[in-house]
């Protein structure tokens, strides 16, 4: 008995030291880019105000020469002083942005027939500029970055991409489904369709997509807009040649979804498998070195581990909000605590699951046209599935909404964020959502400019007071369709508060933005880890989808709809 109490113990220690021990994979494999002590001391000599400017400089020589000049020059002492680490760089390093060549969208032209919907004469211009914008934002990667990848973290693209834009110097991955939608109002369908071809190389290469298209990223995904982009363009062409073509790569990244980001969970004795954002990697994020080594040192000894933390950050970042007090859970279970609280994968978010069921649905339609009817029935079946799933772990009856649900505590988070309406958007609910008007009840919709991401303030970007066009596109979209009139108008206000700031932020700074301030009045966002970003990406993209939508009652003036909102509201309120 003594024995077998011993081989117990020795099998549970055994356990346990290999649980210590799991060797997550890095980043990336360079040992420039990604790990070493090169990437170590530059970024802890903070030689740039931003990480991420180090890790998207070119090569001038051959890694291994670099790798081998750095390792006499620690010969002489393994820290290298600051002078001597900065000239080390000016010898073998280019600064980033040399990657890619100028380059017109030859599909662009100045007249796209959207423009015409758009009354208000003002916004009208306005929307001309932004078409105007995809010229800038517009760029093609050179061929030496294909010949020579060991030089370069920018991941080669064979089609020219529109880029979100200021320190988002490359192709990414959810951005690029407002950006897909804007250019095809814009008529420009090839320069769509290269940016999703894109999308499908990288599938090709990687199994899924990438955060975004440098090395960096390429272990970390971002919600998985694929398909919806290929519905986009395949609504705007019906070219099914090309439907045809991406339908495998499509299904190929649902498998991945299912297979490495889902997780079972257990409510009232039945078990419902649904996704979450997880990145079994370790290691600090090179782009973000230093905050990540900063946040980790404050960690104490018996606390959650650093590589579990550095985990959660890049689940974080690959949920998109980065970084937001919805991924907080503190040592009780609760959704509160700070930044060195993250667990975005202990959180089975609302806003992911939506997209994939509209994902299961999309893709079950595009089985059907291409006559593939076994996978159609099956695609409906996973929806079917999903839809369930969403009804037992996600919707709560009390509050007639859906919240993300912790698999911690077993609970759902109670609070407001934008994304617990995203079953409105992804038209995959079962309950009346009539009271999902309650939410409103939060206080959410009283900001003159947008609604915020959540009602916490954070000191992070994806908090309160900041309102992120995504966010507003997908509410103002779900509301849209639910079949009563007040919430359409409700989403019709919505529209209107937002093309606002949008506008007076034109105005005042002649500049799209990332993000704004629900009390800004055409205030650009701040907070975070970064300075807010112009150009912008999926601000042109959603700014035009709503001018054309809503384009004959939207005006630049400010007359006539505050009172007309206060009214309904009164009445929403009554109603719940
Ligand atoms: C490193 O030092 C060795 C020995 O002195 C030398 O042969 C080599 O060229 C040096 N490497 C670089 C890249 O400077
Ligand atoms: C998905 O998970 C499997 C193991 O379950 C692993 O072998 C595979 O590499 C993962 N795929 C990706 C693209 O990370
Ligand atoms: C569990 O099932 C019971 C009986 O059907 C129901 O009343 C209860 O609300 C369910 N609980 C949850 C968390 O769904
Ligand atoms: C997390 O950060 C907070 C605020 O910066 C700090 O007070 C706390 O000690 C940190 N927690 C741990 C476990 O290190
Ligand atoms: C950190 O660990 C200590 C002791 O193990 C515990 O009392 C404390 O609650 C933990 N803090 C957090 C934020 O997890
Ligand atoms: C597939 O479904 C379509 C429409 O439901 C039907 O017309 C067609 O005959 C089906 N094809 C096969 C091979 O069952």
């Amino acid at each position: 008995a003594k024995m077998s109490r011993l081989l117990v113990l020795w099998f549970f220690t055994l356990l346990l030291v290999s649980c210590e021990n799991v060797v997550l994979p890095p980043p990336c494999d360079s040992d420039i880019y990604c790990t070493g002590p090169i990437l170590d001391q530059v970024q802890r000599a903070k030689l740039y105000d931003d990480d991420k400017y180090f890790v998207d400089m070119k090569l001038k020589v051959q890694p291994d020469i670099i790798l081998s000049a750095f390792q006499n020059l620690s010969s002489e002492s393994p820290t290298v002083s600051v002078e001597k680490l900065q000239e080390f760089v000016n010898m073998y390093f280019e600064k980033p942005g040399t990657e890619w060549e100028q380059w017109t969208p030859p599909d662009w032209h100045s007249k796209p027939t959207f423009l015409n919907k758009i009354t208000d004469k003002q916004l009208r211009e306005w929307a001309f500029n932004i078409h105007q914008l995809w010229k800038l934002l517009g760029k093609k990667i050179q061929n030496s970055v294909n010949d020579h990848p060991e030089l370069y973290s920018l991941i080669y693209s064979p089609y020219p991409v529109v880029v979100p834009g200021g320190r988002f110097r490359e192709l990414y991955y959810w951005d690029s489904y407002w950006v897909i939608n804007g250019l095809l109002l814009s008529e420009m369908t090839d320069t769509a369709k290269g940016m999703i071809h894109n999308f499908l190389h990288l599938i090709d290469r990687y199994g899924f997509v990438p955060n975004g298209g440098r090395i960096y990223y390429e272990r970390r995904s971002q919600p998985p807009f694929l398909t919806l982009m290929v519905e986009s363009y395949y609504q705007a062409t019906k070219d099914e040649e090309f439907l045809r073509a991406a339908l495998p790569r499509l299904d190929q990244e649902y498998s991945f979804w299912m297979q490495n980001r889902s997780v079972s969970v257990s409510v009232n004795g039945s078990e419902h498998r649904l996704n979450r954002f997880e990145v079994p990697v370790g290691l600090p994020r090179p782009e973000s070195y230093t905050d990540d080594l900063e946040l980790v040192e404050g960690l104490s000894e018996g606390n959650i581990s650093k590589q579990q933390l550095w985990m959660d950050l890049k689940a974080g970042a690959e949920s998109g909000w980065d970084f937001t007090s919805r991924w907080f859970v503190d040592s009780n279970g609760q959704n509160s605590g700070s930044f060195n609280n993250t667990r975005t994968s202990q959180i089975v978010p609302t806003d992911l699951n939506a997209l994939l069921c509209r994902t299961e649905k999309t893709l079950a339609a595009f089985h059907q046209t291409m006559g593939n009817n076994a996978s159609a029935e099956q695609y409906e079946r996973a929806a079917e599935r999903r839809l369930r799933a969403i009804d037992a772990v996600l919707w709560n009856d009390q509050q007639g909404a859906w919240f993300d649900y912790n698999l911690l505590s077993g609970r759902k988070h109670l609070d407001f964020y934008p994304s617990n309406l995203a079953p409105l958007w992804a038209q995959c609910y079962s309950h009346d959502p009539v009271c999902v008007f309650a939410l409103q009840g939060s206080g959410a919709l009283q900001f003159p400019n947008g609604v915020p991401t959540s009602l916490k303030e954070s000191g992070q970007q994806w908090d309160y007071p900041n309102a992120w066009p995504p966010l507003q596109h997908m509410l103002i979209e779900g509301l849209s369709k639910v079949p009563s009139e007040d919430a359409k108008q409700i989403a019709e206000d919505l529209a209107q508060k937002w093309i606002r700031s949008n506008w007076k932020a034109y105005i005042a700074h002649e500049a799209m933005f990332e993000k704004y301030d629900v009390n800004g009045d055409g205030k650009p966002g701040g907070g975070g880890e970064y300075e807010v970003q112009l150009g912008f990406g999926w601000t042109n993209g959603v700014a035009l989808q709503l001018l054309d939508q809503y384009g004959a009652t939207l005006t630049s003036g400010s007359r006539g709809v505050c009172p007309g909102l206060l009214l309904l509201l009164s009445v929403l309120f009554t109603l719940c």
